[in-house]
């Protein structure tokens, strides 16, 4: 099929990539001319396991390619995906300014065209959004009509970061919510080698099992935050008790990783979005809200540790093991880190940082205010503690580079040091989440 990929961010660039290595014809489009060159040049512009192997044997094979025109994109395609982003506005309710650009821009480019083919939004959007913000858009600018001289479908995306190429790949089910059976139908035959199940649903059905989905796992992380800072308390592992709920069919094993918290660019501005939006329609998500704080709270339980710890902080060298919001991504968006260090230079910290991969990023957020380490050891070196923040995994057995802080004290924000007790036993003073030996 002919495709095209209205911005190519995350999940822009992987649903291009993976759908042309599944044997279509794709356009990427950006208004970035920076981003497009360096997809043209074969450099992914995210870090994503095997994606930029992935982009260059398409690029060889002549499969995919970027441009910043929408004209040239919806003149190529059959199908039209929107994935540009949908951040949050100040008072955390829904931005729709990029959907209602590239709407107006694909209304204008549909126009020139004879062809029926099909508008798919990708971005998570706030149920009521393509029916009464894209269509009405589309419709104006292009003179022609939905459902009749083009199709409109809402297709979410649940893939994940750090595992986005396999997620696309092996998705869990795919949601297709449709203006009419035509316009699914279209979709459906892009998606009908896809092993798992394909639930066809209207548009804002679609909307919605997106944003409930977010707002579920986002609970059972605060949740099982909530129970891990009730075991510290007790003496008890949360990890156990995770084991022990989790194998109950009902609660299911999965998402039960004590931590501190969910950042990233999903989870925080989805379930502030539905607040919002529930809100203006008059009911109070008590539920979400108290995820929100109980998340934002959660982030900073490094810090609480250390000042129990410390006295006086100030001048203490403290390094941090990880920037990213998680393992095997450079996102730093909403990433514990921030606040975390923030905390810390507030108390006159030295703060010493090393990530396998966001570096880069958090150079944008930091600047010259910490020191950007090369590796494990550089970071530890004389450190008087260190905190770990991101779940790379390159951190799990790292007890021997321990020897080499002034204070051998571990604060695992990530619960991911493979066995505490063997810690205790070589003198490291170790504090994780949930953990028992408080
Ligand atoms: N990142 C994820 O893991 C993830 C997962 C599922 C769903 N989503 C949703 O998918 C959407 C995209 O997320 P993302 O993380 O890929 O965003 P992103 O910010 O990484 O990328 C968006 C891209 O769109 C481009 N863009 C903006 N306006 C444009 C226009 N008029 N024409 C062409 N390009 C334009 C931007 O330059 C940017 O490169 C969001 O709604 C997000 O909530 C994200």
């Amino acid at each position: 099929m002919k495709i095209s990929i209205i911005g190519t961010g995350y999940v822009g660039l992987v649903t291009g990539v993976c759908l042309a290595d599944l044997g279509n014809d794709v356009i990427c489009v950006d208004i970035i001319k920076e981003k497009v060159d360096a997809i043209n040049e074969g450099k992914a512009i995210i870090y994503e396991e095997n994606l930029e192997e992935i982009l260059n044997k398409n690029l060889k094979e002549k499969r995919i390619r970027a441009t910043t025109s929408i004209n040239e994109a919806v003149n190529h395609a059959d199908v039209i995906f929107i994935s540009v982003g949908t951040p949050s506005r100040e008072n955390k309710a829904i931005d729709l300014g990029y959907i209602e650009n590239t709407s107006c821009e694909i209304g204008k480019a549909l126009k020139e065209q004879n062809d029926y083919k099909v508008i798919a939004v990708k971005s998570t959007v706030i149920p009521g959004t393509t029916e009464n913000v894209v269509i009405p858009l589309l419709e104006e600018f292009s003179g022609k009509k939905a459902g009749k001289d083009f199709g409109v479908c809402m297709v979410p995306e649940f893939l994940r970061e750090g595992r986005a190429i396999y997620d696309f790949m092996n998705p869990d089910r795919i949601i297709i919510g449709e203006y009419d059976k035509k316009s699914g139908n279209a979709i459906n035959e892009l998606f009908k080698n896809f092993s798992c199940p394909i639930l066809r649903t209207n548009l804002r059905t679609a909307e919605m099992i997106k944003y409930a989905s977010n707002a579920f796992l986002a609970t059972k992380i605060s949740f099982i935050n909530e129970i891990a800072n009730i075991c510290e308390l007790k003496g008890i592992d949360v990890n156990e008790v995770a084991k022990g709920i989790g194998l109950d069919k009902r609660i299911g094993p999965h998402f039960l990783h004590a931590g501190i918290g969910f950042g990233g660019s999903c989870f925080p501005k989805d379930v502030s979005a539905l607040i919002a939006s529930a809100d203006e329609n008059g009911y109070e998500p008590k539920l979400l809200k108290e995820v929100m704080e109980l998340n934002e709270r959660q982030k900073l339980w490094p810090v609480r540790k250390i000042k129990k710890i410390f006295s006086d902080l100030s001048n203490k060298k403290i390094a941090i093991l990880g920037l990213a919001f998680k393992g095997n991504s450079d996102d730093m968006r909403e990433s514990p880190s921030i606040p975390i260090i923030n905390s810390l230079l507030k108390e006159k910290c030295k703060i010493y940082a090393y990530d396998p991969k966001a570096t880069e990023n958090a150079k944008k957020i930091f600047g010259n205010k910490i020191n950007y380490c090369e590796s494990v050891d550089e970071c530890l070196n004389d450190a008087d503690a260190c905190i770990i923040v991101t779940d790379w995994n390159e951190f799990r057995e790292i007890y021997d580079k321990f020897n080499l802080m002034k204070n051998k004290i571990v604060i695992d924000g990530r619960r991911i040091i493979a066995d505490p007790e063997k810690c205790k036993k070589l003198n490291i003073k170790y504090y994780g989440v949930g953990y028992k030996n408080e």
